[in-house]
């Protein structure tokens, strides 16, 4: 039997009784339990065999509750709830003491968003806990944007996806910790850079390696398909030199030559940046299914969500 299901009700019985559920939201689905239940975050650990020092992203369902949560508010970031919550936005700020250690992986700090899903917010408001929810796929595979990837993954670990449809934004939220109560990008992400630099002025992104002790999740291997995957700015070379392989391909608008490719996704024949980061996952999704040999994936362009989506496929292609 299906564990997909649009019951809100059946999700609040399973939460409060501190059980995991695998939540919508604009950017991927979350493997959600309450943050303060000690065995509903050592299940979401387990469930992902996500390693501990792995930080969780805490989501509450107003901006309200961020000073329930969060010591030290800085102006910029109160300016960044106010404008992007909900949605996909992750603050990192100082933590409060009621914040359990193994959610924020003994750091001082916690990271926070508001989900922009008109189902999650709905199942917010009838729990009194936030919910701890990261991506709900195993570590280091590729994130789940539709309820079937969910439970093709964890079906025999959870009770319950809660149905919301394909995700909208279909990439994870921009992360944005402060340095002096000066916003720096931890993750790029579904938001891009240039809709926040017209909040907060100027912002630094931190390179992968300065992350990692932060955002221990950066890891440079991740969302990747099981089959060898490679980034390329030369399609027509790239697919010359494995002209011997089953090749599948991800591209942006469709306009190469196709002979001796065995699959394909275009991720935009209109070349919107929305729309391919919306179906970046599923088309990984399906080209893993494909029993390809190699799957070649052209870089996009490099501004707006086009950058984000670059920064997720070059994990992706990491060996
Ligand atoms: O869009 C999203 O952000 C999705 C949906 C479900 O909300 N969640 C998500 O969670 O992407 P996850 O766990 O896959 O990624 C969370 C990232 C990790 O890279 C983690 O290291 C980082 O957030 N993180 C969490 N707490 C942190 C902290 N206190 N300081 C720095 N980074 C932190
Ligand atoms: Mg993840």
């Amino acid at each position: 039997m299906s564990i997909i299901s649009k019951d809100i009700s059946k999700a609040i019985k399973l939460l409060n009784n501190e059980e995991l559920v695998a939540i919508p939201t604009e950017t991927v689905y979350g493997l959600a339990g309450n943050i303060f239940s000690e065995k509903a975050v050592s299940a979401i650990f387990a469930t992902k065999k996500r390693p501990s020092f792995n930080p969780l992203i805490v989501h509450i369902g107003s901006k309200d509750w961020l000073k329930e949560i969060v010591t030290h508010i800085p102006e910029k970031a109160q300016r960044l709830a106010d404008v992007f919550w909900p949605g996909p936005i992750t603050l990192v700020l100082p933590k409060k003491e009621i914040i359990p250690d193994n959610i924020t992986a003994g750091k001082s700090t916690v990271a926070v968003r508001v989900p922009n899903h008109a189902v999650t917010l709905e199942l917010l408001k009838n729990i009194d806990f936030p919910l701890a929810a990261p991506s709900a796929n195993p570590f280091s595979s590729i994130s789940p944007t539709q309820p079937e990837h969910v439970e093709s993954y964890f079906k025999k670990d959870i009770k319950m996806v809660l149905d919301g449809g394909p995700c909208k934004s279909g990439i994870e939220s921009t992360i944005i910790g402060f340095e002096d109560d000066e916003p720096v990008i931890y993750r790029l992400g579904s938001t891009p850079i240039e809709e926040i630099e017209k909040v907060v002025g100027p912002i630094k992104i931190k390179n992968k390696k300065e992350v990692s002790p932060d955002a221990p999740g950066m890891l440079e291997r991740h969302y990747a398909p099981k089959t060898k995957t490679i980034l390329t700015d030369n399609l027509t070379k790239s697919i010359k030199s494995h002209s011997d392989k089953r090749i599948g391909l991800l591209i942006f608008n469709d306009i190469h030559n196709d002979d001796n490719i065995q699959f394909k996704v275009v991720l935009s024949e209109t070349s919107n940046l929305d729309e391919a980061a919306s179906k970046l996952y599923d088309a990984l999704h399906q080209l893993d299914e494909q029993e390809l040999d190699i799957i070649i994936a052209e870089q996009l362009p490099d501004y707006g969500l086009g950058k984000s989506i670059n920064d997720r496929l070059s994990r992706a292609t990491k060996s």
